[in-house]
């Protein structure tokens, strides 16, 4: 099978929550490829893995102090063979994140252009500037940093003296590189290269849109930080030569970028020579709302188009608070993580019914839709978003750099469930998961709801495999059978596919529905007398549409209707 990944389902997993193999409390290789049998029967595709390198954890691995090492808190390399050859055994392909915009402030190439000095090579692999004002005292310009204060931290040169400053979009723990330095785009070139070898399907492209900031460095009104991204941004030039290196590989390799750009600007990076598919963030805003849904499925997928490449649907992540959460307020995206803003996720009165019953529904829009789907681990289950950790577990870097006004990630992050017994079987019994897994959500585990009918796993698994069956579902072409506009709580949509064509049905109002002719395959609520209830979706086998010998013999019998039948008179009657 060529190209994968234009209609494969991916399932996020955030290691330090999925499995504790070593029972330390924390996440680890090992619990993942223990897991394996599971993420087989759930019928997914392939793995994308958040960051097990080399790191000092100030933001969970998305600080990486050495690229080509597993951090021993997830354990080894050899480790990460086993995984992705247990994977391969399932079918399954593993991609893993790759962070390019910056590196851990523990990199040996970052304590050598700190010990380097001014105007060194080694600097000039990161953004090394002198500070304004008479003694330099000021940083470069008043840009802010993404997960608050300033973007500069001053360095001591290596006689002892105030030196220069360096820039970091993130935390000051994670210095930005230089890429318009030909030597940093080979080394990340050598990085790929290393992990393609070793088997790695793919890769997740971290904050793949900031690598090149506005050189001239301008203070902004606002102090946001000015990275370009059009079409003569240098940055296309390092993703084309990022894919000329997974060209070189065979089986169908693939990256998916995360950039949280208007539509027009992420098509520029998934063009035919640069990366493979980027996150739809505009669905994940969209809530359950939908005029808003449809909008972002129309813009994503015509921008994306333009430029023949697939679009990917995505509902939740590392990143965003739970969906299950999110839709029990009303405010479609009230405490979301936005690239750029990192705001709270705190939710008040959430309706966590409700949510889970819009979940339940938009988990078959998600699956339906032409293009690539993403899953974040715990989505199958339902879980929701943990907001009342107490401030002494919370660590996520925002908590401390916003001077403990934004709670940060945590909430998403919550250890997996797995069973009813300790530790809800994530980990040992005597180990302390590296956050509290909440005791209610035993009635959440994988062991709770497998047997289920009506559970969210048993949803997700039904679903994956009727669209692994499927010509259309993922795979086809949407055709919009609702109007825009025509009713702001219906939409419906054809998925056609060669040989069969599924209606996709949402039901966002508070009333039944009548559901098409046709086979129901599935829905996210009981449909009784060919009813949809309120707040949920369904997918219907249309019959298949008559052939031309079907029509003409259909066009005969009517005509036959038409003419009164003759007597035969027979002979001597
Ligand atoms: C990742 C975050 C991370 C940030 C900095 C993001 O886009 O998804 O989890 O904190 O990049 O690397």
């Amino acid at each position: 099978m060529t190209e994968w990944w234009r209609h494969a389902v991916i399932y996020q997993i955030y290691p330090r929550s999925f499995g504790d193999g070593d029972g330390d409390g924390m996440g680890d290789l090992a619990g993942i490829t223990a897991r394996m049998q599971y993420l087989a029967d759930l019928g997914i595709d392939a793995l994308w893995l958040s960051p097990v390198f080399a790191s000092p954890q100030v933001d969970h691995g998305y600080d990486i102090s050495d690229y080509r090492d597993i951090d021993p808190l997830f354990g080894t390399l050899e480790d990460m063979d086993e995984l992705i050859a247990t994977a391969h055994d399932y079918g399954i392909r593993v991609t893993l994140d790759f962070v390019p915009n910056h590196t851990s402030d523990q990199h040996q190439w970052f304590t050598a252009a700190v010990a380097s000095g001014r105007g060194s090579p080694e600097r000039a692999r990161y953004l090394f500037r002198d500070g304004r004002g008479p003694n330099g005292d000021e940083p470069p310009n008043n840009w802010k940093s993404v997960f608050g204060g300033p973007s500069w931290t001053r360095v001591d040169e290596p006689d002892g003296s105030p030196g220069q400053w360096y820039y970091h979009l993130f935390a000051p723990e994670q210095p930005d590189l230089n890429w318009r330095n030909p030597e940093v785009v080979a080394e990340f070139a050598s990085v790929l290269r290393f992990w393609l070898d070793r088997g790695a399907d793919g890769f997740r492209i971290d904050v793949s849109d900031a690598l090149i900031k506005d050189d001239a460095w301008p203070d902004t009104a606002t102090g946001e930080p000015i990275i370009p991204k059009g079409e003569d941004s240098p940055v296309h030039e390092v993703y084309r030569e990022f894919r000329r290196v997974m060209d070189a590989y065979p089986g169908d390799r693939m990256a998916v970028i995360e950039t949280g750009a208007e539509d027009e600007i992420v098509s520029l990076f998934i063009r035919p020579d640069e990366m493979h598919l980027a996150f739809n963030f505009k669905f994940v805003h969209a809530g359950f709302d939908g005029p808003k849904l449809r909008a972002a499925i129309d813009s994503s997928l015509a921008a994306n188009a333009a430029v023949g490449a697939p679009t990917t649907w995505v509902t939740d992540n590392h990143d965003t608070p739970r969906s299950v959460s999110r839709l029990g307020q009303n405010a479609t995206l009230a405490g979301a993580y936005v690239p750029g803003t990192m705001a709270s996720g705190i939710f008040q009165e959430v309706d966590l019914e409700l949510g889970t019953r819009r979940a339940r529904a938009l988990a078959l829009v998600l699956l339906a839709l032409p293009g690539a789907a993403y899953i974040y681990n715990g989505q199958e289950l339902g879980l929701p978003n943990v907001d009342d950790l107490p401030d002494e577990v919370l660590q996520d870097p925002i908590w401390e750099r916003s001077g403990r006004t934004v709670r940060g990630r945590d909430g998403c992050r919550i250890p997996v469930p797995w069973t009813t017994g300790a530790n809800l079987g994530f980990s040992r019994a005597r180990a302390k998961p590296w956050l509290p897994i909440p005791r209610e959500w035993a009635s959440l585990s994988v062991a709770a709801q497998h047997a289920s009918a009506d559970s969210m796993l048993t949803l997700y698994r039904e679903a994956l495999r009727v669209r692994r069956a499927s010509t259309a579902l993922g795979r086809g072409t949407l055709r919009w059978v609702s109007a825009p506009g025509e009713a702001d709580d219906l939409l419906v949509l054809d998925m056609v596919g060669e040989g069969s064509t599924v209606r996709v049905v949402v039901n966002l109002s508070g009333a039944a529905i009548d559901l098409p002719e046709g086979e129901l395959l599935l829905a996210s609520q009981p449909v009784s007398a060919g009813q949809l209830p309120a707040i949920a979706a369904a997918w219907v086998a249309l019959p298949p549409a008559p052939s031309i010998a079907d029509r003409l013999i259909s066009a005969v019998g009517d005509l036959t209707e038409a003419i009164p039948i003759v007597p035969t008179l027979r002979p001597g009657g």
